[in-house]
């Protein structure tokens, strides 16, 4: 069988060129990675997880309204979705204080902030993702006026769906990145949500106890990364019990 064609490998996911131009197969691995590739372990069932949890958010986000590029989940690691140029920008929403904010500002994470607070990271790993202003955007010309608000707008609506669908089920929404991808419809050009949303990219307190059920389990070691994403999996309803073990063959005696 012909193999199909890498278009890029990242720190935890490949894209294959898709079956249909216009279209790209997003495969989600196993990898773990911290504190810009510093810290990294292989988790079983990751991938499968995060594959069906972003499947999750983001037709919940094509439902309510909010483009993404997702279009179908295609097996238990893939995913179809539109092909998009990626803004290189990391976009954050905060709810609460956490993370390198809260270091920064010298703040206690957990404080819930007066309201939520959007901050750009450049994607750039060599440079660890430094933070910038829009003055930097606009300036070297990453992302134009009319994309920043559109972004915005994005952002914002993204942390409405997910604060309420985690608040449904327990969860605060503590923080979250998103990226942002424009795709052309002729000569039309608009923004969708692209990559993933997954307990990768979000921080999820629960609610009740504050017990951390994302990748700071894994960053700060405080126990198992598959637990944790399976319980945000099983509170949704998003995973038949068990699957994440059929993520690859067994040896049976
Ligand atoms: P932040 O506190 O800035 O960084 P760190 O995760 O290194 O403490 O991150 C805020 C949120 O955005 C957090 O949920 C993790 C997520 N995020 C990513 O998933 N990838 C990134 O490259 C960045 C900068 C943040």
């Amino acid at each position: 069988m012909a193999r199909r064609k890498k278009i890029y490998e990242g720190k935890a996911k490949i894209l294959y060129e898709g079956p249909e131009p216009g279209t790209l197969v997003q495969y989600f691995k196993d990898d773990a990675t911290a504190f810009n590739n510093v810290k990294k372990d292989v988790i079983d069932g990751k991938g499968v997880l995060n594959n069906r949890l972003s499947e999750y958010f983001m037709t919940g986000l094509n439902t309510v309204g909010v483009p993404t590029h997702f279009i179908r989940r295609l097996n238990m690691r893939e995913q179809l979705v539109r092909s998009c140029e990626i803004i290189p920008l990391e976009v954050i929403v905060r709810n609460y204080a956490a993370g390198t904010m809260a270091k920064r500002l010298g703040m206690e994470e957990g404080v819930q902030l007066p309201r939520p607070i959007v901050e750009y990271c450049l994607k750039d790993d060599k440079l660890g993702d430094p933070l910038v202003t829009e003055e930097h955007i606009a300036a070297f010309g990453w992302a134009s006026q009319q994309d920043m608000d559109d972004i915005l707008s994005l952002a914002l609506r993204v942390n409405d769906f997910m604060s309420g669908v985690m608040y449904g089920v327990g969860i605060k929404l503590i923080d979250f990145k998103i990226e942002v991808g424009r795709v052309f419809d002729g000569d039309f050009q608009r923004l969708v949500v692209a990559d993933e949303i997954s307990p990768d990219s979000c921080r999820l307190w629960d609610i009740e106890t504050d017990r951390k059920l994302d990748k700071d389990v894994f960053r700060r070691d405080l126990g198992s990364l598959t637990d944790a994403y399976t319980e945000v999996a099983r509170r949704l309803g998003v995973m038949p019990k068990g699957a994440t073990s059929m993520a690859k063959p067994k040896l049976i005696n």
